[in-house]
């Protein structure tokens, strides 16, 4: 029976308590953290394809993304602080759900945090390349080297995104050498970018180029675009989703947290309503200022985001200012509205502050990979230590390459949509989790209880499936042979040399102190 082998939650718990984290952080700081992993690629870059999507109803969509990540947190604080141990989502699934399911949960991760991380390379990429190299040296990198072969924008695809695949390399060297960033590096981080968002909404919302016309038609291509179009408010907030991807994380610090019935929760709404809010008033700023319509096809409809005609028609001089054309979106339009230097230090803001994202991200990774190959599904290998370091390296190296390639070859937009697809695979199966664990586990100690969870749980689900199904088909078709390669994996491998399979059940905790610190960010 493929359901039918459940780790037992003793087991899992055992691991959670030869950890013994000392519980330090506030509520404040679990704040400051959600935002550091939070704020990134999806308002720096991806409110240019919002706003091809779904023209100013790009703010609604921030709006229906942010509802649904908020009743997915309240999720997933109760099973965070109920099972505190690392591999997240997919430690879950294996109390709840079993082993088969568990593997689905960890192999969509993958998208989750991968993928993520190689959007957020690319991202960093552009902003390096139009605000150091092009405004303050004045060069330009060879088109070959500057983007993947299909750039979302105006420029011609090149071959390779070479500064991406840099980045890359660098995260995952600090991780290798066990580099972790301080709860102080981290509210630093956080400083700079709520400074320059807050920058951005001070100098556009009272700015002489803000005009409500801007605003009308605020629907262009309606509320729904269609089943696995990507288009309209709603398309736009499957693909605007990804600005709130890393939220997670927060959960992940419930064991290090001082009375987390109070705190994680209020991190975690405290954060992503922060966010919502913030995000809202940034995309007004802009499409109040330079206009956000999309760019049409011949058929009414927005040409999709990443497409070579979208790129044809971004080249034309009429689209040079659009901003559903722009790579560094917000640096545009500050610059677009006569702010150069304040766009420059904008785009400085994003280059400093996005490798911290891609850090959280990578860690995120490791970590689930870790903790598979400690259960026996993937190979030993992967959980070798570093004798130096203490770190996890072979799964960090193996992780570096796989985002590096992501990042090297594929346009931000596409592969924000693929990480989306997995993230919200992962959110609807923590909702599941804990409605079942309610029911099998009833007095096992929870020190947070998701509120109304007969109403909130089955929100999530459907909120989940909602977005995932208005995601662009490609990102569907991409998640549907990622999870058939899982099966395949699973049957073919996982399955005959899972630990629980063979009668171990053990915590497998020697040697995990030293590959368990601190999630980045918070120490
Ligand atoms: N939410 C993160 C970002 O937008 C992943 O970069």
């Amino acid at each position: 029976m493929i359901f039918g082998r459940v780790k037992p939650l003793e087991a899992i718990l055992a691991t959670a308590e030869k950890k013994s984290l000392h519980r330090t952080l506030g509520w404040f700081q679990l704040t400051l953290f959600g935002i550091g992993c939070v704020i990134g690629t999806g308002i720096f870059a991806l409110t240019a394809a919002g706003a091809q999507k779904a023209g100013p109803g790009l703010m609604l969509a921030f709006a229906i993304a942010g509802a649904i990540c908020i009743v997915a947190a309240l999720c997933y604080a109760e099973v965070a602080a109920m099972i505190p141990v690392a591999g997240s989502a997919y430690t879950y699934s294996y109390a709840a759900l079993g082993e088969f399911l568990a593997w689905t949960v960890g192999w969509a991760l993958v998208l989750e945090y991968a993928v993520a991380a190689s959007a957020v390379c690319v991202t960093w990429s552009d902003y390096f390349q139009g605000t150091f190299l092009r405004e303050f040296f004045g060069v330009s990198l060879p088109t070959w080297l500057s983007a993947g072969p299909l750039a979302l924008g105006g420029s011609p695809g090149g071959l390779i995104n070479l500064p991406a695949v840099f980045i890359a390399g660098l995260i995952t060297t600090l991780l290798i050498i066990g580099t972790s960033e301080s709860a102080k590096l981290n509210a630093i981080l956080v400083a700079i970018k709520v400074t320059a968002l807050t920058a951005f909404i001070v100098l556009t919302l009272p700015s002489e180029q803000f005009s409500t016309a801007n605003f009308n038609p605020f629907l262009p291509a309606g509320i729904f675009g269609g089943l696995g179009t990507g288009v309209g408010a709603v398309g736009a907030a499957a693909t605007i989703f990804f600005a709130y991807v890393g939220f997670d994380a927060v959960s992940t610090a419930a064991e290090e947290t001082k009375n987390p019935q109070r705190n994680v929760p209020i991190g975690l709404i405290g954060s992503l309503l922060f966010c919502t809010v913030f995000y809202i008033v940034v995309a007004a700023g802009a499409i109040g200022t330079i206009g956000g319509e999309p760019i049409m096809g011949p058929n009414g409809v927005p040409f999709p985001t990443g497409s070579e005609e979208l790129a044809r028609q971004c080249a034309l001089p009429q689209y040079a200012e659009a901003l559903v054309c722009s790579k560094e979106a917000l640096a545009h339009v500050l610059r677009t509205i006569g702010f150069s230097a304040i766009g420059n230090m904008l785009g400085v803001a994003a280059f400093i502050a996005l490798p911290s994202v891609i850090l959280v991200l990578m860690f995120g990774q490791t970590r689930i990979f870790f903790v598979m190959s400690r259960d026996g599904l993937l190979p030993e290998v992967l959980s070798r230590v570093h004798p130096k370091w203490k770190t996890p390296y072979v799964v960090t190296a193996m992780t570096g390459v796989a985002v590096a390639i992501g990042a090297a070859f594929f346009p931000v937009g596409q592969l924000a949509d693929w990480a989306n697809a997995g993230t919200l695979f992962a959110f609807m199966m923590v909702a599941i989790c804990v409605m079942i664990l309610r029911r099998t586990q009833p007095n096992t100690p929870r020190s947070f209880r998701t509120p109304l969870l007969w109403l909130v749980g089955p929100a999530t689900i459907a909120g989940c499936i909602f977005l995932f199904l208005n995601l662009p088909w490609q990102a569907i078709l991409v998640f549907v042979v990622w999870a058939t390669l899982g099966f395949i994996a699973y049957f073919a491998y996982g399955r005959h040399v899972s630990h629980l399979g063979r009668g171990i059940v053990d915590s497998h905790e020697s040697g995990s102190v030293a590959v368990d610190p601190p999630v980045p960010g918070t120490r």
